[in-house]
Protein backbone atom coordinates (compact mmCIF):
# COMPACT_ATOMS: atom_id res chain seq x y z
CA UNK A 1 0.00 0.00 0.00
CA UNK A 2 1.34 3.56 -0.94
CA UNK A 3 1.03 6.50 1.56
CA UNK A 4 -0.72 8.67 -1.05
CA UNK A 5 -4.13 7.05 -2.01
CA UNK A 6 -6.65 6.22 1.06
CA UNK A 7 -7.30 2.71 1.46
CA UNK A 8 -10.49 1.01 1.34
CA UNK A 9 -11.10 -2.61 2.83
CA UNK A 10 -12.68 -3.10 -0.57
CA UNK A 11 -14.11 -1.28 -3.76
CA UNK A 12 -14.81 2.15 -4.06
CA UNK A 13 -17.89 3.23 -6.06
CA UNK A 14 -18.10 6.59 -7.89
CA UNK A 15 -20.12 8.62 -5.27
CA UNK A 16 -21.99 10.30 -8.77
CA UNK A 17 -23.83 7.14 -8.69
CA UNK A 18 -26.32 8.06 -6.16
CA UNK A 19 -28.25 10.71 -8.18
CA UNK A 20 -30.75 12.83 -6.71
CA UNK A 21 -34.73 12.80 -7.73
CA UNK A 22 -34.97 15.51 -10.57
CA UNK A 23 -35.98 19.18 -10.64
CA UNK A 24 -38.58 20.23 -12.29
CA UNK A 25 -37.49 22.63 -14.87
CA UNK A 26 -34.02 23.46 -16.22
CA UNK A 27 -31.87 20.93 -14.41
CA UNK A 28 -28.73 21.01 -15.90
CA UNK A 29 -27.35 16.89 -17.47
CA UNK A 30 -24.41 15.87 -15.07
CA UNK A 31 -22.66 16.02 -18.74
CA UNK A 32 -22.79 19.30 -18.86
CA UNK A 33 -19.07 20.34 -19.81
CA UNK A 34 -20.06 23.66 -18.34
CA UNK A 35 -21.04 23.20 -15.01
CA UNK A 36 -18.39 24.78 -13.58
CA UNK A 37 -18.11 27.63 -14.80
CA UNK A 38 -21.91 28.08 -14.51
CA UNK A 39 -21.67 28.19 -11.10
CA UNK A 40 -18.64 30.35 -11.12
CA UNK A 41 -20.35 32.73 -13.16
CA UNK A 42 -23.83 32.54 -11.05
CA UNK A 43 -22.08 32.64 -7.95
CA UNK A 44 -19.83 36.07 -9.19
CA UNK A 45 -23.88 37.67 -10.53
CA UNK A 46 -24.94 36.97 -7.10
CA UNK A 47 -21.92 38.17 -5.39
CA UNK A 48 -23.10 39.31 -1.78
CA UNK A 49 -26.71 38.30 -2.22
CA UNK A 50 -25.73 34.60 -1.56
CA UNK A 51 -23.72 33.06 1.68
CA UNK A 52 -23.20 29.39 0.62
CA UNK A 53 -22.48 26.37 3.32
CA UNK A 54 -21.02 23.37 2.90
CA UNK A 55 -21.19 20.40 5.23
CA UNK A 56 -17.94 18.52 5.31
CA UNK A 57 -19.62 15.12 4.05
CA UNK A 58 -20.53 16.92 0.86
CA UNK A 59 -19.48 16.35 -2.90
CA UNK A 60 -15.78 18.20 -3.82
CA UNK A 61 -17.29 19.39 -7.17
CA UNK A 62 -19.95 21.14 -4.47
CA UNK A 63 -17.30 22.26 -1.35
CA UNK A 64 -15.31 24.07 -3.88
CA UNK A 65 -18.20 26.22 -4.42
CA UNK A 66 -18.97 27.05 -0.27
CA UNK A 67 -18.13 30.35 1.10
CA UNK A 68 -17.61 28.10 4.53
CA UNK A 69 -17.38 24.47 5.08
CA UNK A 70 -17.97 23.09 8.57
CA UNK A 71 -19.74 20.54 10.69
CA UNK A 72 -23.66 20.58 11.74
CA UNK A 73 -22.19 22.51 14.93
CA UNK A 74 -20.24 25.10 13.33
CA UNK A 75 -22.49 25.62 10.27
CA UNK A 76 -25.38 26.60 12.42
CA UNK A 77 -23.21 29.30 14.22
CA UNK A 78 -22.37 30.73 10.81
CA UNK A 79 -25.75 30.49 9.00
CA UNK A 80 -26.71 32.73 12.43
CA UNK A 81 -23.64 34.82 11.97
CA UNK A 82 -24.26 35.97 8.74
CA UNK A 83 -27.10 38.24 8.71
CA UNK A 84 -26.12 40.24 5.49
CA UNK A 85 -27.47 37.64 2.76
CA UNK A 86 -30.13 37.41 1.78
CA UNK A 87 -30.04 33.85 0.14
CA UNK A 88 -28.73 31.12 2.14
CA UNK A 89 -27.46 28.16 -0.22
CA UNK A 90 -27.28 25.28 2.52
CA UNK A 91 -25.62 22.74 1.17
CA UNK A 92 -25.98 19.76 3.10
CA UNK A 93 -29.41 17.96 4.64
CA UNK A 94 -33.03 18.97 5.24
CA UNK A 95 -32.79 19.41 9.04
CA UNK A 96 -29.58 21.62 9.08
CA UNK A 97 -31.68 23.68 6.51
CA UNK A 98 -34.49 23.80 8.91
CA UNK A 99 -31.90 24.90 11.33
CA UNK A 100 -29.92 27.72 9.58
CA UNK A 101 -33.68 28.97 8.50
CA UNK A 102 -34.64 29.16 12.74
CA UNK A 103 -31.63 31.00 13.12
CA UNK A 104 -31.32 33.30 10.55
CA UNK A 105 -33.59 36.69 10.16
CA UNK A 106 -36.79 36.59 8.92
CA UNK A 107 -35.22 38.60 5.80
CA UNK A 108 -33.22 35.54 4.60
CA UNK A 109 -34.14 32.46 2.57
CA UNK A 110 -33.08 29.43 3.32
CA UNK A 111 -32.82 27.23 0.27
CA UNK A 112 -31.62 23.33 -0.47
CA UNK A 113 -30.32 22.94 -3.36
CA UNK A 114 -32.18 19.23 -3.39
CA UNK A 115 -34.94 18.34 -1.25
CA UNK A 116 -34.56 14.76 -1.74
CA UNK A 117 -31.55 15.22 0.40
CA UNK A 118 -33.55 13.97 4.06
CA UNK A 119 -31.39 12.06 6.93
CA UNK A 120 -32.53 8.33 7.24
CA UNK A 121 -31.77 8.83 11.41
CA UNK A 122 -33.90 12.24 11.37
CA UNK A 123 -36.58 10.10 9.97
CA UNK A 124 -35.95 7.45 12.34
CA UNK A 125 -38.10 9.95 15.09
CA UNK A 126 -41.38 11.29 14.05
CA UNK A 127 -42.95 13.81 16.43
CA UNK A 128 -46.08 11.66 16.42
CA UNK A 129 -44.24 9.29 18.06
CA UNK A 130 -42.30 10.88 20.48
CA UNK A 131 -45.63 12.69 21.50
CA UNK A 132 -46.51 8.72 22.40
CA UNK A 133 -43.27 8.52 23.70
CA UNK A 134 -43.71 11.41 26.46
CA UNK A 135 -46.98 10.00 27.73
CA UNK A 136 -45.20 6.17 28.05
CA UNK A 137 -42.60 8.55 30.38
CA UNK A 138 -45.47 10.47 32.18
CA UNK A 139 -47.60 7.49 32.78
CA UNK A 140 -44.25 5.67 34.29
CA UNK A 141 -43.97 9.01 36.67
CA UNK A 142 -40.46 10.14 35.38
CA UNK A 143 -41.56 13.16 32.93
CA UNK A 144 -41.33 15.85 35.09
CA UNK A 145 -37.63 14.05 36.38
CA UNK A 146 -36.43 13.80 32.35
CA UNK A 147 -34.64 16.59 29.94
CA UNK A 148 -35.20 15.76 26.72
CA UNK A 149 -31.83 16.33 24.70
CA UNK A 150 -31.82 16.11 20.64
CA UNK A 151 -29.25 15.72 18.26
CA UNK A 152 -29.00 18.06 15.75
CA UNK A 153 -29.72 15.40 13.19
CA UNK A 154 -33.53 15.76 13.98
CA UNK A 155 -36.68 17.37 12.61
CA UNK A 156 -37.36 21.20 13.63
CA UNK A 157 -40.26 19.64 15.45
CA UNK A 158 -38.57 17.21 17.93
CA UNK A 159 -36.56 20.24 18.69
CA UNK A 160 -39.39 22.22 19.27
CA UNK A 161 -41.05 19.44 21.33
CA UNK A 162 -36.91 19.16 23.24
CA UNK A 163 -37.57 23.25 23.83
CA UNK A 164 -40.92 23.26 24.84
CA UNK A 165 -39.77 20.23 27.76
CA UNK A 166 -37.01 22.08 29.00
CA UNK A 167 -34.69 20.43 26.88
CA UNK A 168 -31.51 21.26 24.68
CA UNK A 169 -30.07 20.62 21.37
CA UNK A 170 -26.58 19.52 20.54
CA UNK A 171 -24.13 18.10 18.01
CA UNK A 172 -21.33 15.60 18.23
CA UNK A 173 -19.09 18.69 18.82
CA UNK A 174 -20.96 19.53 22.61
CA UNK A 175 -22.86 16.41 23.13
CA UNK A 176 -20.79 15.92 26.95
CA UNK A 177 -21.64 19.75 27.81
CA UNK A 178 -25.72 19.13 26.51
CA UNK A 179 -25.67 16.01 28.45
CA UNK A 180 -23.57 17.53 31.87
CA UNK A 181 -26.07 20.53 31.70
CA UNK A 182 -29.09 18.54 31.32
CA UNK A 183 -28.15 16.21 34.16
CA UNK A 184 -27.96 20.07 36.38
CA UNK A 185 -31.70 20.49 35.45
CA UNK A 186 -33.39 17.16 35.71
CA UNK A 187 -32.34 13.62 37.15
CA UNK A 188 -33.13 11.82 33.70
CA UNK A 189 -31.85 11.84 29.65
CA UNK A 190 -33.90 11.45 27.55
CA UNK A 191 -31.98 10.98 24.01
CA UNK A 192 -33.10 11.79 20.41
CA UNK A 193 -32.78 10.10 17.68
CA UNK A 194 -29.19 9.12 17.58
CA UNK A 195 -29.19 6.04 20.47
CA UNK A 196 -25.08 5.79 19.30
CA UNK A 197 -24.30 9.38 20.45
CA UNK A 198 -26.30 8.86 23.39
CA UNK A 199 -24.88 6.09 25.17
CA UNK A 200 -21.30 6.99 23.73
CA UNK A 201 -21.37 10.20 25.46
CA UNK A 202 -23.39 8.84 28.45
CA UNK A 203 -20.88 6.12 29.24
CA UNK A 204 -17.37 7.06 27.68
CA UNK A 205 -17.90 10.82 28.92
CA UNK A 206 -20.08 10.79 31.63
CA UNK A 207 -18.99 7.74 33.19
CA UNK A 208 -22.64 6.79 33.45
CA UNK A 209 -22.74 2.93 33.43
CA UNK A 210 -24.48 0.95 30.01
CA UNK A 211 -27.21 -0.89 32.85
CA UNK A 212 -28.58 2.37 33.43
CA UNK A 213 -29.41 3.57 29.81
CA UNK A 214 -32.05 2.09 28.03
CA UNK A 215 -33.25 1.88 24.72
CA UNK A 216 -36.62 3.36 23.61
CA UNK A 217 -38.25 1.17 20.88
CA UNK A 218 -41.40 3.48 19.30
CA UNK A 219 -41.97 0.35 17.16
CA UNK A 220 -42.78 -1.68 20.30
CA UNK A 221 -45.53 -1.08 23.07
CA UNK A 222 -44.50 0.83 25.74
CA UNK A 223 -40.89 1.40 23.99
CA UNK A 224 -40.69 -1.80 24.56
CA UNK A 225 -39.47 -1.26 28.09
CA UNK A 226 -41.46 -1.68 32.09
CA UNK A 227 -42.35 1.20 33.55
CA UNK A 228 -39.73 -0.17 36.32
CA UNK A 229 -37.27 0.02 33.41
CA UNK A 230 -38.06 3.45 33.34
CA UNK A 231 -38.02 4.23 36.98
CA UNK A 232 -34.79 2.67 36.81
CA UNK A 233 -32.72 4.61 33.71
CA UNK A 234 -30.80 7.38 33.59
CA UNK A 235 -30.27 7.88 29.91
CA UNK A 236 -33.27 6.59 27.88
CA UNK A 237 -32.11 6.74 24.49
CA UNK A 238 -34.24 6.36 20.98
CA UNK A 239 -34.11 3.81 18.96
CA UNK A 240 -32.29 5.64 15.72
CA UNK A 241 -29.08 5.42 14.15
CA UNK A 242 -26.82 7.05 11.21
CA UNK A 243 -26.89 4.17 8.25
CA UNK A 244 -23.36 5.25 7.39
CA UNK A 245 -21.51 5.38 10.47
CA UNK A 246 -23.76 2.36 11.98
CA UNK A 247 -21.74 0.71 8.90
CA UNK A 248 -18.47 0.37 10.95
CA UNK A 249 -18.03 -2.90 12.56
CA UNK A 250 -15.12 -3.63 15.58
CA UNK A 251 -14.14 -6.93 13.65
CA UNK A 252 -13.05 -3.95 11.25
CA UNK A 253 -11.19 -2.58 13.59
CA UNK A 254 -9.22 -5.50 14.55
CA UNK A 255 -8.64 -6.29 10.85
CA UNK A 256 -6.80 -2.97 9.90
CA UNK A 257 -4.47 -3.16 13.13
CA UNK A 258 -3.72 -6.50 11.94
CA UNK A 259 -2.64 -4.69 8.21
CA UNK A 260 -1.61 -1.36 9.30
CA UNK A 261 1.07 -1.61 12.22
CA UNK A 262 1.00 1.40 14.15
CA UNK A 263 -2.24 2.51 12.86
CA UNK A 264 -4.46 4.96 15.24
CA UNK A 265 -8.17 4.53 14.97
CA UNK A 266 -10.37 7.43 14.97
CA UNK A 267 -14.16 7.42 14.58
CA UNK A 268 -17.24 9.52 15.00
CA UNK A 269 -19.74 8.87 17.80
CA UNK A 270 -22.23 8.01 15.79
CA UNK A 271 -20.50 5.08 15.52
CA UNK A 272 -21.85 1.98 17.51
CA UNK A 273 -20.29 1.76 21.33
CA UNK A 274 -18.27 -1.31 20.50
CA UNK A 275 -16.04 0.25 17.64
CA UNK A 276 -15.54 3.55 19.67
CA UNK A 277 -14.66 1.54 22.51
CA UNK A 278 -12.10 0.20 20.68
CA UNK A 279 -11.08 2.94 18.49
CA UNK A 280 -8.01 5.52 19.52
CA UNK A 281 -9.78 8.62 19.19
CA UNK A 282 -14.01 9.68 18.75
CA UNK A 283 -14.69 12.57 17.95
CA UNK A 284 -17.17 15.03 14.98
CA UNK A 285 -16.05 15.70 12.09
CA UNK A 286 -14.40 19.24 12.94
CA UNK A 287 -12.38 17.21 15.51
CA UNK A 288 -11.79 14.34 12.92
CA UNK A 289 -10.44 16.85 10.51
CA UNK A 290 -8.23 19.00 13.28
CA UNK A 291 -6.81 15.62 13.87
CA UNK A 292 -5.62 14.39 11.03
CA UNK A 293 -4.70 17.94 10.14
CA UNK A 294 -2.10 17.95 13.44
CA UNK A 295 -0.72 14.72 12.38
CA UNK A 296 2.90 13.63 12.32
CA UNK A 297 4.18 13.14 8.74
CA UNK A 298 4.47 9.35 8.34
CA UNK A 299 1.61 8.48 10.56
CA UNK A 300 -0.83 5.89 9.92
CA UNK A 301 -4.81 6.32 10.47
CA UNK A 302 -8.05 4.73 9.74
CA UNK A 303 -11.06 6.70 9.95
CA UNK A 304 -14.60 6.18 10.63
CA UNK A 305 -16.71 8.41 8.79
CA UNK A 306 -18.32 9.62 5.72
CA UNK A 307 -16.23 8.82 2.74
CA UNK A 308 -16.38 12.12 0.91
CA UNK A 309 -14.62 13.61 3.68
CA UNK A 310 -12.08 10.71 4.44
CA UNK A 311 -11.24 11.14 0.50
CA UNK A 312 -10.79 15.14 0.70
CA UNK A 313 -8.43 14.08 4.21
CA UNK A 314 -6.45 11.56 2.33
CA UNK A 315 -5.76 13.70 -0.35
CA UNK A 316 -4.57 16.88 1.62
CA UNK A 317 -2.06 14.57 3.48
CA UNK A 318 -0.44 12.08 1.17
CA UNK A 319 2.53 12.03 3.92
CA UNK A 320 0.20 10.11 6.09
CA UNK A 321 -1.49 6.61 5.21
CA UNK A 322 -4.97 6.64 5.47
CA UNK A 323 -7.34 3.85 5.19
CA UNK A 324 -10.63 3.63 5.23
CA UNK A 325 -12.57 1.81 8.29
CA UNK A 326 -15.01 -0.33 6.25
CA UNK A 327 -14.59 -2.87 3.11
CA UNK A 328 -17.58 -1.21 1.21
CA UNK A 329 -18.35 2.37 0.61
CA UNK A 330 -19.80 4.72 3.63
CA UNK A 331 -21.06 7.92 1.53
CA UNK A 332 -23.79 9.60 2.89
CA UNK A 333 -26.58 8.90 0.01
CA UNK A 334 -28.84 11.99 0.89
CA UNK A 335 -25.79 14.06 1.46
CA UNK A 336 -24.74 13.26 -2.20
CA UNK A 337 -27.97 14.44 -3.53
CA UNK A 338 -26.62 17.93 -3.51
CA UNK A 339 -24.32 18.15 -6.61
CA UNK A 340 -23.07 20.13 -9.25
CA UNK A 341 -26.16 19.93 -11.78
CA UNK A 342 -28.12 21.22 -8.22
CA UNK A 343 -26.13 23.27 -7.38
CA UNK A 344 -26.24 25.55 -10.93
CA UNK A 345 -29.86 25.14 -10.83
CA UNK A 346 -30.01 26.94 -7.89
CA UNK A 347 -27.73 29.73 -8.39
CA UNK A 348 -29.02 30.72 -12.11
CA UNK A 349 -32.55 30.22 -10.71
CA UNK A 350 -31.50 32.67 -7.97
CA UNK A 351 -29.93 34.97 -10.68
CA UNK A 352 -33.07 34.82 -12.55
CA UNK A 353 -34.74 36.23 -9.59
CA UNK A 354 -36.44 32.39 -8.83
CA UNK A 355 -36.17 30.72 -5.61
CA UNK A 356 -36.50 27.43 -5.41
CA UNK A 357 -36.39 24.61 -3.02
CA UNK A 358 -37.02 27.34 0.16
CA UNK A 359 -36.85 25.88 3.41
CA UNK A 360 -39.52 27.81 5.69
CA UNK A 361 -40.21 26.49 9.64
CA UNK A 362 -43.54 26.92 10.64
CA UNK A 363 -43.23 30.28 13.04
CA UNK A 364 -44.79 27.99 16.10
CA UNK A 365 -42.55 25.41 16.02
CA UNK A 366 -39.44 27.86 14.90
CA UNK A 367 -39.75 29.66 18.28
CA UNK A 368 -39.70 26.25 20.50
CA UNK A 369 -36.99 24.85 18.40
CA UNK A 370 -35.44 28.54 18.63
CA UNK A 371 -34.94 28.05 22.23
CA UNK A 372 -33.79 24.58 22.19
CA UNK A 373 -31.09 25.70 19.70
CA UNK A 374 -30.28 29.25 21.86
CA UNK A 375 -29.84 26.98 25.11
CA UNK A 376 -27.27 24.61 22.80
CA UNK A 377 -25.43 27.97 21.38
CA UNK A 378 -25.16 29.40 25.09
CA UNK A 379 -23.00 26.05 26.08
CA UNK A 380 -19.47 26.70 26.97
CA UNK A 381 -17.00 25.71 23.98
CA UNK A 382 -17.80 24.68 20.40
CA UNK A 383 -15.73 21.55 20.20
CA UNK A 384 -15.35 18.96 22.41
CA UNK A 385 -12.47 17.96 24.44
CA UNK A 386 -10.31 14.72 23.29
CA UNK A 387 -12.12 11.51 23.79
CA UNK A 388 -9.29 9.12 23.71
CA UNK A 389 -11.66 6.01 24.22
CA UNK A 390 -9.37 3.71 24.91
CA UNK A 391 -7.80 5.57 28.33
P1 LIG B 1 -21.49 16.43 12.71
O1 LIG B 1 -21.54 17.34 11.55
O2 LIG B 1 -22.07 17.04 13.93
O3 LIG B 1 -20.16 15.82 12.96
O4 LIG B 1 -22.51 15.22 12.37
C1 LIG B 1 -22.20 14.28 11.47
C2 LIG B 1 -23.34 13.95 10.63
O5 LIG B 1 -23.74 12.82 10.51
C3 LIG B 1 -23.99 15.02 9.93
O6 LIG B 1 -25.06 14.52 9.29
FE1 LIG C 1 -27.95 11.48 8.42
FE2 LIG C 1 -25.88 9.83 8.82
FE3 LIG C 1 -26.15 11.07 6.47
FE4 LIG C 1 -25.47 12.45 8.67
S1 LIG C 1 -24.26 10.88 7.67
S2 LIG C 1 -26.99 13.05 7.13
S3 LIG C 1 -26.66 11.35 10.25
S4 LIG C 1 -27.58 9.54 7.35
Amino acid sequence: MTAIELHILGQAADPSSERGVECPGDLPPASDPHLIERARAAKAALGDQVFILGHHYQRDDVIAFADVTGDSFKLAQLAAAHPDAPYIVFCGVHFMAESADILTQDNQQVILPDLAAGCSMADMAAISQVEEAWAVLTDAGIADQTIPVTYMNSTAAIKAFTGRHGGTVCTSSNAKRALEWAFDQGEKVFFLPDQHLGRNTAVLELGISLDECVVFDPHQSNGGLTADELRAAKVILWKGHCSVHGRFTAASVDQVRELVPGVQVLVHPECIHEVVTKADLVGSTEFIIQTINAAPAGSAWAIGTELNLVKRLADARPDLTITYLDKAVCFCATMNRIDLPHLVWTLENLVAGNVNNRIEVHSDVAHWARIALDRMLALPGAIAPTTNATD
